[in-house]
Order: structure tokens, then sequence, then C-alpha cells
């Protein structure tokens, strides 16, 4: 999976402080350095490596998990080992190290990207998957103990005839060998013990009904919607720990947002089961700690704090249906709005500050409602920033942003220098992009519909090059005499780091 907008929505979800344990003496994580990195990484089969700092908070909430995970994973044979970057600078800058924490998978000193979760268990049942072939061979002997390795078990029963539907589920199981663990098992016997005649595949879980069959002909996209649509409970609750799979899924997300310690909790989850139920494959339920992640429902434009409240957000897309005031009578109200939703018969809520009176300023003040306008005028070259009102870089950048709305005053007829907060505005999914990190500054040329992205200096001269390169106009604006104070101050910060939402 990409590291984009839904493994920050997970970050999000994240912050729930967690204490920082110290670190035992007798650890099973192994501290490496410049001297032994590679002898060590290259020595293991397999093997996870943390790449942190130690005043970074993320890592410090990873530590006792990672411990743990370490510990745990040592019946395995597999290694956990960390890298302090503030020491280890050489080692970090070879592995292009670029926040922390960074974890890596290792073969044999060949990294790859860690796609699992940050909780001792998630560690530890990823790493058990990458140390499987991605699909396991099944005998009578081991067959009860593979279904019970994981959550979710997917195997399949198959004959020598099924040489086909065999190479289906091999190319499933290795393009989602990070999501489910896949056995397969020739034995007719063990066919006849699982109920089934091959072909046949079936998911074991250990949540809701504990075996499902799939009941189609096998196709790797009919293979892969089943093992989605399956492979979470019908109403889970929603945690750092498992946002990863629903964002994963593909699937939008259909939100109970609850007061944990409402007596009325547990009737209020169990009456949206059947509406969940009719919705498999379709939409995810969960129920979600509304104290806990009150800006999660802020961000899906819940506007109050009165729970419940029910929200569906289509993590792709980033289409936000929220649904306040359903407190008396909450599941005909779900189950209306559910219906509506699957019709197309809803609009997403789309954030939008007032349309400004007049704009007096440097900058042109863009917001959502007049999104469609501005931007949708292509005679002219737009550069817009997306910004938040929080942050650092955000605020250094203003005078130099403010200079380059003067410098193309004269040409507002053919170039816009626009800024919106990203705060207070949503970005219509006619943008056709979500932004990751503050400042996002884009660039789309008159007569074009493609957005690119300015990565350039954020300097007055920077900009004036960019835009000048990048425009349909190719307008050039006189850059003498220059008031260089803001731009040199904008220059000395000039590392590309950007903020989190
Ligand atoms: C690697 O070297 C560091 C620094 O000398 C040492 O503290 C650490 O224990 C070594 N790790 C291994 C696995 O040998
Ligand atoms: C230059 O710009 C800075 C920041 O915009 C301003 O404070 C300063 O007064 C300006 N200096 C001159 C000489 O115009």
């Amino acid at each position: 999976m990409r590291f984009t907008r839904t493994a920050i929505a997970a970050a999000g979800l994240a912050s729930a402080a967690t204490a920082y344990a110290a670190e035992a003496s007798g650890s099973d994580v192994l501290v490496l350095s410049e001297g032994n990195f590679t002898s060590t990484v290259e020595a293991e089969p397999l093997m996870l490596v943390e790449f942190y700092a130690p005043w970074c908070g993320h890592c410090k909430n990873l530590a006792p998990q990672y411990e743990e995970a370490a510990t745990s994973l040592k019946q395995n044979g597999i290694k956990l080992a960390k890298v302090d970057c503030t020491v280890e600078t050489e080692v970090c800058a070879a592995q292009e190290v670029a926040g922390y924490p960074t974890l890596k998978v290792s073969r044999k000193g060949v990294f790859t990207e860690y796609n699992g979760a940050r909780k001792a268990d998630g560690i530890v049942s990823y790493m058990q998957k990458q140390s499987l072939p991605a699909i396991s061979t099944l005998t009578a002997d081991s067959i009860t103990e593979f279904k019970g390795k994981d959550k979710v078990v997917a195997i399949a029963y198959l004959s020598d005839k099924d040489a086909a539907d065999l190479e289906v589920i091999t190319k499933v199981a290795e393009a989602h060998r990070d999501d489910y663990l896949f056995g397969v098992a020739h034995d007719e016997s063990l066919a006849k013990a699982a109920g089934v005649t091959a072909p046949a595949l079936v998911l074991y879980r250990k949540f809701d009904e504990p075996e499902v069959k799939f009941d189609k002909k096998f196709s790797q996209d009919d293979v892969v919607s089943f093992l989605k649509a399956e492979s979470v409970p019908l109403i889970d609750e929603l945690g750092p720990e498992n946002f990863m799979t629903y964002a994963g899924s593909g699937l939008p997300l259909a939100y109970l947002f609850a007061d944990p310690e409402s007596k009325d909790l547990q009737s209020q989850v169990e009456s949206l089961r059947p509406l969940a139920k009719e919705n498999k494959g379709k939409l995810n339920f969960v129920w979600i700690d509304a104290v806990k992640f009150a800006n999660h429902a802020k961000s899906l434009n819940i506007q109050s704090e009165n729970w419940p409240a029910f929200a569906i957000q289509d993590i792709e897309k980033n289409l936000k249906f929220p649904l306040e005031d359903i407190a008396s009578d909450l599941t005909s109200k779900v189950s209306s709005f559910v219906g509506q939703y699957t019709k197309g018969d809803l609009k997403p809520s789309i954030k939008s500050e007032p349309i400004p009176a007049d704009q007096d300023g440097p900058v042109h003040v863009l917001v959502s409602d007049e999104f469609d306008k501005i931007v949708g005028d292509d005679s002219k070259d737009m550069l817009v920033e997306f910004y938040a009102p929080w942050c650092g870089h955000c605020k250094k950048l203003a005078p130099t942003y403010d200079q380059l709305g003067e410098k193309y005053a004269a040409h507002k007829d053919k170039v816009l220098i626009a800024k919106m907060d990203a705060t207070a505005n949503d970005i219509p999914p006619s943008a056709g992009f979500q932004i990751q990190s503050f400042p996002t500054i884009k660039f789309k040329a008159a007569g074009s519909k493609e957005w690119i992205e300015f990565q350039g200096d954020r300097s007055l001269e920077g900009f004036v090059e960019f835009i000048g390169q990048n425009g349909k106009h190719k307008v050039s604006v006189d850059l003498e005499p220059v008031n260089d104070t803001a731009a040199d101050a904008a220059k000395k910060d000039d590392a590309p780091h950007h903020e989190e939402l």
C-alpha cells in the first residue's frame, strides 16, 4: 500500500498517547551501527529494521510494541533491529530514510517497505506472513495448526485437475501476501473433512461465522473481492491497529461514532448488524470511540459532539457523508441514509469558508464553494498554496508568497496566485487530488487540466522561474528591485520537510 492520505489518517488515529517504556537491559532488539549493520542484515534471511530518532514521539510510542514483538518473534527465528539515525547518519542516508520511524523488511540485506501495523501483534503477524511462502502446501498434519495461525486464513482445496485454479490462487496470494495467509490442500480427504469438493476456497476466521465458502468460479477479481468482503468482522471497533486493513480494502467505511461509556453502546452497535449484513461487500461497518477520536469525527464534517453520530467515508475518493441527530430512531435513520448512499442519491459534504466579499489582498483567497469556478477558468496559469493556519512552514512562506502575489498583480488576467486554508475547506473531488502535507503548492498551466506539484525553492526567484517555465503565458516579471528580507528568511529553511495533517 502506498503511504498516502490513509496512512496519515491512521497516524492521526494513532495519536492516543502510549507511555514510553524505558528500555529494559534484556532487550531482544538488536542495536546496529555503521560497523555491523551490513554484516548483520546480510546474514539474516528475514529481519525487520527500525530507523529512528530518540526525540521522535511516534518512535517512543512504537518502542514498547517493538520490544514485545521482538521477544515474541524470537521463537520464529526472526530478528528485530534498530538504528539510531542521529548517530548512524551514514547508514540512514544510504537507506534513504526520510522520516521517523521508518521500518524496513530485510531479506539478506535486500530491503523492502514494511506495510504492517505498529502494534506488537500486528508486527508479529506481518513478519510471520513474510517468513512463509506466499502460499503454503498443507497436509493432514499441518492443516489444523495452519487454520489457527491468523485472524483470517484462506485455504484452497484443489485436485490435480485444477491447475488453472491453482494459478489464480497463487497469483492472488503473491499479490496479497501482506494481507492474508494462504494455504493449498491437494489431498482429497482434506477437502472431504472440510465439507467441500475441489475446487473450493474456504476462509477460516476468528470472528463472526468461523468458516465462509467462496461460491463462484475462480477468477482473480472475484477471489480478491471475496477476501476483502469476508476478512473483516461485520461490525468491529475501529482503531489505529485495524484502520489500515479497512483503508486498504477499497470499500467505503460506515462509522457509528459512539460514546464507549454509554450503557446503550452494545445495543446501538447490534442494531446496525442487519444493515451491515445487507451491505456486505459494498460498505464496511465499524464503530469508533467518539470521545477519543472526536477530531476524526470533525474531519468527516460531523459538527456537533452529540453521540451517537454516523458517517460514511469513501477513503479512495475522499468523500464524506455525515449524519447527525440520530439518538432517537438510530436504526431507521441510518438505514434510510445508507439506502440513499448506495443508490447514489447522497451528495458528499464539502466544507467551505464563505466566499470572500472582495479580494483586496495580494493573494487570491480561494474557498471550496468557489473552487470549480475559479479553477475552471483555464485562461490563466494558476499557482495555489494549500495551507494550515497552524503550520510553521506556511507562516514562514507567507511574506514571500504575498510578494509573489504583488509581482503578478499587473498580470492578473494571465497568472493567478492563490491560497486556500485546507483545514477550513475540503478540496472538492473535482480537483482530482488530495493533499498530504502543509504547505502543498500546486500549479496548473492555462489550457491544461493537469496539476503539477511545486517542489522547487520556495523563494521569490524560485516561484517566478517555475511559473515562467511551466506557465502557458510565459509571463516574465521584473525581479529588481527585490526586497529580499523575506525571501532570504524562507531560503534558510531549505530542507523539504512537510508537516503532517
Ligand atoms: C553493533 O555495534 C554497536 C556499536 O559498537 C553495538 O552497540 C551493538 O551491540 C552491535 N550490534 C551487534 C548486533 O553486534
Ligand atoms: C522588506 O520586506 C520586509 C518583509 O516583508 C519588511 O518588513 C521590510 O520593511 C521591507 N524593507 C524594505 C526596505 O522595503
